[in-house]
């Protein structure tokens, strides 16, 4: 890097941190947030071309099932016990107005129960904790799925003990006839972790309550917004889904700024007001410590 691209990153990683500090905020994460808690993503430099199972896959037939529910069982144990970083808990500090994540991970509703609570984290594309019956939609946890699971295919994850791990709970695993899967308990249903595949939309009304939040941000007016607009920031996300990058978009277009905190490219650089090629978790703390330490309401 060149002094004078040093002294323009630094400027602009204080101006972002400006913009920040007081403003009402929308924060989009993605797997680049997670990965300092040890769950790898798809695009970091480097990573492995990879094809996650489509809904159109899943509900193809039992073989493909058995191929998902035996490699995601194995990956779950990992994930499971994968705990939120300095970055999940400086965004549980930040408080923003409304927490999108693509993250199936459930690490922000760990870090930030709170958030939670008031409904103000909306996990996009689900979470791998939860399970929905294709038939009757009964949503049960994972974690007793995980139990039956184990208890019908006794020895199975000790046998598979050293594959590889591969991102959003899955591993490298080929020999998956043997698995046997539970049924819904209710109906005897196809059972599928309550996520969005590839090939399947974002529900409506999910995205609808983003957008709404994404919307409010470019209103100045009224005495609580003392004529200031509030801010998208994006953290650890490529954008390269359609899903996320919508809001980016709808931002822009709005006028509202647009901060990117991410190592490497994505799809939204052209739309950001500031663009930081730094950690995730370093550059969250910063904007928490500055959002309380200066005139910001967290
Ligand atoms: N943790 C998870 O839950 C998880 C993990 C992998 C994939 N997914 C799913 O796959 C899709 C992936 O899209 P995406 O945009 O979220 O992820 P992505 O993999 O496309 O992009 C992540 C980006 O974060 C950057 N990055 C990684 N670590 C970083 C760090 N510490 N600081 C700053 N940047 C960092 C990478 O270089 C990459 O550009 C999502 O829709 C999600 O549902 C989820
Ligand atoms: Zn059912």
């Amino acid at each position: 890097m060149t002094l004078a691209a040093e002294a323009s990153s630094t400027d602009s990683y204080a101006a972002a941190l400006a913009l920040l500090q007081d403003r009402r905020l929308v924060v989009l994460t993605g797997a680049g947030v997670s990965t300092d808690s040890g769950i790898p993503d798809y695009r970091s430099p480097g990573s492995p071309a990879r094809q996650p199972m489509t809904y159109q896959q899943f509900v193809s037939g039992p073989r493909e099932r058995q191929r998902y529910w035996a490699r995601s069982h194995l990956g779950w144990r990992r994930m499971g016990s994968a705990v939120p970083n300095a970055g999940h808990r400086a965004l549980a500090a930040i408080d923003p107005e409304l927490l999108i994540t693509q993250n199936v991970d459930g690490l922000h509703e760990q870090a930030a129960p709170e958030l939670a609570r008031s409904g103000r984290i909306v996990p996009l594309h689900g979470r791998v904790a939860d399970v929905i019956c294709l038939s009757c939609r009964t949503l049960s946890p994972r974690r007793a799925l995980q139990e039956r699971m184990e208890a019908l295919n006794a020895g199975w994850a000790e046998a598979h003990a050293d594959v590889e791990s591969r991102p959003d709970g899955d591993v490298a695993l080929e020999e998956t006839q043997d698995f046997v899967v539970p049924d819904c308990e209710v109906c005897g249903g196809i059972l599928k972790p309550d996520v969005v595949f590839f090939g399947e939309n974002v529900p409506k009304e999910r995205v609808a309550r983003c957008m709404e939040a994404v919307d409010a941000l470019a209103d100045t007016r009224g005495e609580q917004h003392e004529g200031k607009g509030g801010v998208l920031l994006v953290a650890g996300s490529s954008l390269a889904v359609m899903s996320g990058y919508r809001f980016v978009r709808r931002a822009a277009k709005a006028g509202t700024p647009v901060v990117i905190v991410n190592r490497g490219a994505t799809r939204g650089d052209g739309e950001a007001t500031y663009k930081l090629e730094v950690g995730t978790s370093e550059f969250l703390t910063d904007v928490a410590q500055s959002r309380i330490g200066g005139s910001g309401r967290a």
